[in-house]
């Protein structure tokens, strides 16, 4: 009698019979696709934990295909990265590819981080899931800054003196720590060829492992949805959760279509505008690095620009290195410090939604504050949006206090 059928061996014949004999591969498919019961009210929001994942194999590619070319050394850098624009066969396309999927990766995974504070995707019993997040999200950072240093333009090589000299200002360790990164007295080629090593191999290696996890736990603990309610407490006799739908096939063909959307977008910065007004590939880092030469206002990219204004809002180095470093351990203690007993924004009264979006203009504008050049007035302004910033994150245990919540309803809800 033959075993019976399942979608793998089916598809492959008696040799996709023979591998999921000895490989299982079917039993992961069900328990990670099929047999995973994901709430049916899923919305715009939930489109970019699977975009991001299509980023990270993008970079993977395209990073693969670049250091094919790519020289790390000093004196060769900047010249192979031009070798690979315009003499390559399609690495103009390869390169434009990786560093405007740079940016797309901070793009999806802010939106990704807002639906969790949107809809308290954080809270009990996803916790650790939040935290492997900011885990990926600090190794991301670290990802990215390591690479824009490697084409060795004038904004690589300022932007790292600058970032370096950061860990410098921490108290006792730090000239110690700033000569260790560098592994020279000065930002040199050693600091270049150590960098390539860790962009290329140890980062990557990090995030697949970091991301793994991730996913591990939301298989453990389920996905959250936007009503903010547990769909595992209401099951059928078998235990199937009413509210809950397969996620393949029906969740991956909603993403195959984010896909399509994504790729339009993307594809049409690649082709049209691949340095984006010089927001993604900055105009200064077109010129070779000159150590001789300081350019006239160093400005990290776009994403690190909130966070560099908190740095920037206090005069001292040191404090504003702690504050800057405080603003990301805000985000890691989110699970904890946020004690509504209401989950989603959508039943939470005015005061949680009002300060949230307080929370959005401060990002946003401390942003555009980071990527401008310094003046007294733009100082206050970061100061303002700091405080603004943190009254967020100290506000939560409290929220839920001054307000009155809507009723959750017991089933999820459809919202068009
Ligand atoms: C490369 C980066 C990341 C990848 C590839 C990734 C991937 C995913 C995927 C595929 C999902 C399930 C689909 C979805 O809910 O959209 C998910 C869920 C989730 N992720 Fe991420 N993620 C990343 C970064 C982050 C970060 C930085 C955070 C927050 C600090 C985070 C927090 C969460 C949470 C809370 C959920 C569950 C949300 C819910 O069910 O409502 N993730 N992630």
């Amino acid at each position: 009698m033959g075993r019976p059928a399942n979608a793998f061996s089916r598809s492959m014949g008696n040799l996709g019979q023979w591998i999921d004999d000895r490989l299982g591969v079917s039993a992961i498919w069900a328990y990670v696709m099929t047999g995973y019961y994901a709430p049916k009210n899923f919305d715009f929001w939930y489109f970019f934990g699977s975009l991001a994942l299509l980023v990270l194999v993008s970079q993977l590619i395209t990073g693969i295909w670049l250091t094919m070319y790519f020289k790390p050394d000093a004196d060769l850098a900047f010249a192979s990265v031009e070798f690979i624009m315009r003499d390559v066969e399609w690495g103009w396309l390869i390169r434009y590819m990786h560093s405007t999927g740079a940016s797309a990766f901070f793009v999806v995974v802010y939106l990704h981080m807002f639906r969790g504070l949107l809809y308290g995707s954080y809270q009990k019993p996803r916790e650790l899931l939040w935290v492997i997040g900011m885990l990926v999200f600090v190794a991301l950072m670290a990802e990215a800054f390591l690479g824009y240093v490697l084409p060795w333009g004038q904004m690589s090589y300022w932007g790292a003196q600058v970032i370096i000299s950061l860990f410098g200002a921490i108290p006792w360790v730090g000239d110690d720590l700033a000569l260790w990164i560098r592994g020279d007295y000065v930002l040199s080629d050693v600091t270049l060829n150590r960098f390539f090593a860790l962009h290329v191999a140890a980062m990557p290696l990090a995030l697949i492992g970091l991301i793994f996890l991730h996913l591990m736990a939301l298989r453990k603990v389920g996905s959250n949805n936007p009503d903010g309610i547990e769909i595992k407490e209401l099951t059928d006799a078998e235990g199937i959760p009413l509210d809950g739908i397969p996620f393949h096939p029906y969740y991956t063909v909603k993403d195959v279509f984010g896909v399509g959307v994504f790729l339009l977008v993307a594809a049409f910065i690649v082709f049209f505008a691949p340095d984006l007004g010089g927001q993604f590939l900055e105009d200064a880092n077109f010129e070779p690095a000159d150590p001789l030469n300081t350019p006239d206002h160093i400005k990290p990219v776009w994403y690190f620009t909130p966070f560099y204004a908190i740095l920037r809002a206090i005069p001292l180095k040191a404090p504003g290195v702690m504050l800057m470093g405080l603003s990301l351990v805000m985000l890691f203690l989110v699970p904890w410090l946020d004690r509504h007993p209401v989950r989603s924004m959508r039943y939470r009264g005015w005061v949680s939604k009002l300060a949230l979006a307080a929370f959005v203009v401060s990002f946003i504008g401390l942003g555009y504050v980071g990527g401008a050049a310094g003046s007294s007035t733009l100082t206050t302004v970061a100061r303002v949006l700091t405080v603004v910033y943190f009254g967020y994150f100290l506000g939560l245990p409290f929220y839920y206090k001054c307000e009155k919540s809507h009723p959750v309803p017991e089933r999820v809800t459809k919202h068009g």
